[in-house]
């Protein structure tokens, strides 16, 4: 059946905006100890917004682990922590600042979600015969989809991708073809930042409609990236 094309009610628009607004991404969770449970049913509820996400050729690319094994996730925790070292050695500056910043919340979440792309991926052509990269797209858009689901709910998700994803698969068993791109943390927060950590911390802002929309051509003298290190 086909849904006539009117517009939401002004309290849903309005509804959707603070949702996109207040959506985001958390590395602070509440102690699971002190903290009350996750609703009912929330990690199937979340995986229930992710597969509603648009997808390229409809080809539905996403996968995902939901990890309660303790010893895989203090692994998993080994692994963002080389990664986050390896990743201030790389940096050109601001190396002790950057080790500052919380960039996971792995230990403390309630739950904990790998999200993978399936094996196969090359069979599907449709949308990506030039452009491949669109599956990590399509998955980008499912992990949106859940983190609005859950800001909705008054959860905290945050995407973590600060690992070796060869060495992630291989603690995941995964076949190969699959590769991981995100390790979800969940769970209930104390509160939502008012601003993306990144910004407090001084590692950028968020830009400007005018820095972003061009017209006809890419404007000489156009601004990359405001954020420097
Ligand atoms: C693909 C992707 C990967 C990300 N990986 C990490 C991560 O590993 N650690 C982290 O702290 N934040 C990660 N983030 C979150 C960004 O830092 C965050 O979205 C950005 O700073 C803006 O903040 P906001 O999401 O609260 O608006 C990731 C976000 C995306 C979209």
């Amino acid at each position: 059946m086909s849904h006539a094309p009117y517009p939401y009610s002004d309290p849903e628009i309005e509804a959707l905006w603070r949702v996109l607004r207040e959506r985001r991404d958390m590395r602070h969770f509440a102690p699971v100890e002190e903290a009350e449970p996750l609703p009912e049913g929330f990690v199937r509820r979340l995986v229930e917004a992710a597969r509603l996400a648009p997808s390229v050729g409809f080809m539905q690319p996403w996968r995902f682990i939901r990890v309660t094994d303790a010893e895989l996730r203090q692994k998993m925790h080994a692994l963002v922590e080389a990664e986050r070292l390896a990743t201030a050695a790389a940096l050109p500056s601001r190396r002790e600042e950057f080790l500052g910043v919380k960039i996971e919340g792995i230990r403390e979440c309630a739950e904990l979600l790998v999200v993978a792309l399936m094996p196969g991926r090359e069979k599907h052509l449709i949308g990506r015969r030039l452009l491949p990269e669109m599956d990590v797209a399509s998955i980008g858009c499912a992990i949106q989809n859940m983190w609005l689901a859950a800001r909705a709910e008054g959860i905290g998700l945050g995407w973590v991708s600060f690992f070796d994803p060869e060495e992630l698969a291989r603690l995941l068993a995964l076949p190969a073809g699959a590769r991981p791109l995100g390790i979800l943390c969940i769970g209930r927060v104390s509160a939502f930042y008012p601003r993306p950590m990144f910004e407090d911390a001084g590692w950028g802002r968020r830009l400007d409609v005018d820095d972003v929309l061009f017209e006809n051509r890419w404007p000489e003298g156009a601004k990359g990236t405001p954020t420097a290190y």
